[in-house]
């Protein structure tokens, strides 16, 4: 595997770039950095096994897109509401790409869209020690200079498509990590008021009946909220509140 590891250090955050490797957040887990950095972030411009939610590969063509991985040590970041981290970095995302173009939003719980399309996908893995979060490994994966999608990932769209031009990729990842830089302080001082309240009105159909799909079939609903803990609550056509975990319940795109 050709990894080639770059590093530098700015602003307090160690950041590695590798030509390729197997997947960025395997690599995170396995390197062993110092505490004293704020954030650990690792890009690579190739990932030869690089993993989606559930059993999913992630697509990405070599050298068109980021996918980087981050690791952080939150200072006070208890289990039940470790979804707080999940929250700051699909916002740090949305936002970065609102400098780009409008009409982007998090699909609950943390699929970057836009439109109706996925430009990003995340994968979090916490590492727990006793009752707090030790780590936290980010895995981003954002569709920058790909033009075709040939995988059977649902609805993939990346900012070529958008844009119908290139973008600089390091100047993404440098924006995703400012404003995660932003939302991580909110989260070391347990300020989670405002990463909830925007993530709430940065939601993916926030507004409005649409149609759903869990193990009893298909139904319309609108959502009511997100809790603290991740889980999204549903009111159904019939004013019935319904309440799931990840994977339990899928929109209708
Ligand atoms: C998803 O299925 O939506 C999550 C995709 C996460 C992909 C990123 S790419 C960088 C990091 N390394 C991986 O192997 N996966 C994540």
């Amino acid at each position: 595997m050709m990894e080639n590891p770059q590093e530098i250090i700015v602003n307090g955050n160690l950041l590695v770039h590798l030509d390729e490797t197997d997947s960025t957040n395997r690599f995170i887990k396995e390197l062993k950095t110092d505490k004293k950095y704020r954030m650990v972030v690792v890009a690579s411009s190739f990932q030869t096994a690089g993993r989606g939610q559930g059993c999913n590969r992630w697509e990405s063509e070599q050298g068109k897109n980021i996918t980087f991985s981050i690791l952080i040590h939150p200072d006070a970041i208890l289990p039940h509401v470790q979804f707080v981290i999940s929250m700051a970095i699909s916002l740090a995302i949305k936002e970065s790409l609102n400098g780009y173009f409008d009409d982007v939003s998090i699909k609950w719980p943390n699929d970057i869209y836009y439109k109706d399309k996925k430009i990003c996908g995340i994968l979090i893995e916490n590492n727990l020690s006793g009752c707090v979060i030790k780590d936290s490994i980010l895995g981003i994966g954002i569709n920058v200079n790909q033009r075709k999608f040939v995988s059977d990932a649902p609805n993939p769209v990346s900012m070529f498509q958008i844009l119908g031009k290139e973008t600089d990729k390091e100047e993404v990842l440098n924006e995703v990590i400012r404003h995660f830089d932003y939302y991580l302080d909110k989260m070391n001082h347990g300020d989670f008021m405002e990463i909830r309240q925007q993530y709430l009105t940065s939601l993916y159909r926030k507004d409005g009946f649409f149609g759903y799909c869990d193990d009893n079939g298909f139904f319309e609903a609108r959502i009511h909220t997100v809790e603290d803990d991740g889980h999204l609550i549903l009111t159904d056509s019939d004013n019935k509140s319904r309440k799931y975990a990840f994977k339990e319940v899928r929109f209708i795109v």
